[in-house]
């Protein structure tokens, strides 16, 4: 198999490209870099830039690559951009895999691995949230990423398509320095810029209905999640070819949380990492955020069953891993 993997350049994308090479695979990456970095890629992966919007690019580049298979990540992002800017979420994450998925289509190719998100479910009641509970997402991002869902599954079902959409829960960590988050937009990095600023981090509610009264959530290691992209990956490559038999439609078509399945509270994040960086400053808690959920975590049980992937690494070394790349970014 060869793997394009489209926003290979981006923080989770140059992970996934790394450990899937390691691991045996061909892989080749494609990204805009509108907010990826060339150099988060190893020179023995061939980047690609341009834009997966590009039905052209794309169809030269399955033919001259021999594509085989495809790991979608490129995506706009950011949840407050998309609730100023609906219409452009909609074309490039929605369009824009339409796009994509015509091309795939054309070219032949079986298999497909989607980028989704713990947005698709909103604000659910539960103590652990499983593929099975109801999705009602709370932003355009996130409706972008349901919508993909549905699209991603249907032309599987049109083309023959062998498809996985991996929700992915709250991504942290880096495995080397240099493939860090240089974003500002999850909690981890909000931290580390308010104390690299000599402001208290911040804590948006403290009276919300959990044991200490601040939002929980459950936070994965990137470098497991590119584990996961790799199990994933496996699974598909394995799944029976259009028209070869042995492959049921519960083999072609899979959406699986992407979590440790274990809540962690802001304030014991915030704790975590004041001593991990030393800087152990009270923490000013501030009115709640309109939208955020009390508790998002994951139920992994599908993951371990169908993928056979549990996540290995805890909390502290993600927080000790993005701490030693905010540091490699920030020293100048
Ligand atoms: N970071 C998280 O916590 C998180 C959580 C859930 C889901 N996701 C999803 O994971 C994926 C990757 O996120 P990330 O955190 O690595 O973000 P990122 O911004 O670092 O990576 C996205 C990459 O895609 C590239 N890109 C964007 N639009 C493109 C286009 N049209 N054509 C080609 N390249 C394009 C960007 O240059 C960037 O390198 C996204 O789909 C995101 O929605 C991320």
């Amino acid at each position: 198999m060869t793997w394009l993997i489209t926003g290979g350049a981006g923080y989770i994308g140059a992970h996934v490209a790394r450990v899937m090479a390691d691991a045996g695979e061909r892989v080749v990456a494609l990204d805009d870099l509108s907010a990826g970095v060339a150099h988060r890629l190893p020179s023995d992966i061939a980047l690609i830039q341009g834009s997966s919007l590009d039905g052209d690019l794309l169809k030269r580049t399955f033919a001259e690559h021999t594509v085989t298979g495809v790991v979608h990540l490129a995506a706009r992002k950011q949840v407050g951009e998309s609730v100023a800017q609906p219409a452009r979420y909609y074309q490039e994450n929605v369009g824009g895999l339409a796009t994509l998925l015509d091309a795939v289509a054309e070219a032949g190719i079986g298999r497909f691995l989607f980028s989704s998100s713990a947005a698709v479910y909103g604000n659910p009641d539960v103590e652990l949230i499983t593929e099975d509970t109801p999705c009602a997402p709370m932003s355009p991002y996130g409706e972008t990423k349901l919508a993909g869902e549905w699209l991603v599954r249907a032309a599987g079902r049109a083309h023959g398509i062998a498809t996985v959409c991996l929700r992915y829960f709250n991504v942290a960590g880096a495995a080397a320095p240099e493939l860090a988050d240089t974003g500002v937009f999850n909690v981890v990095p909000m931290v580390f810029d308010r104390l690299t600023r000599d402001e208290a981090p911040r804590i948006f509610g403290d009276d919300y209905p959990t044991p200490d009264g601040t939002c929980v959530r459950d936070y994965i290691h990137v470098a497991d999640l590119a584990d996961a992209h790799l199990a994933a990956a496996r699974r598909l490559a394995a799944t029976g070819t259009p028209g070869v038999t042995g492959a049921t439609d519960a083999t072609r078509d899979l959406t699986v949380n992407i979590g440790r399945g274990e809540g962690v509270s802001v304030r014991e994040l915030v704790t975590l990492i004041g001593e991990v960086t030393g800087d152990t400053r009270a923490a000013l808690v501030e009115p709640r955020r309109p939208g955020d959920a009390p508790r998002a975590v994951a139920s992994a049980a599908r993951a371990a069953e169908e993928l056979g992937w549990t996540a290995r690494r805890g909390v502290r070394e993600m927080v000790e891993s993005a701490w030693q790349g905010w540091r490699l970014h920030h020293s100048g």
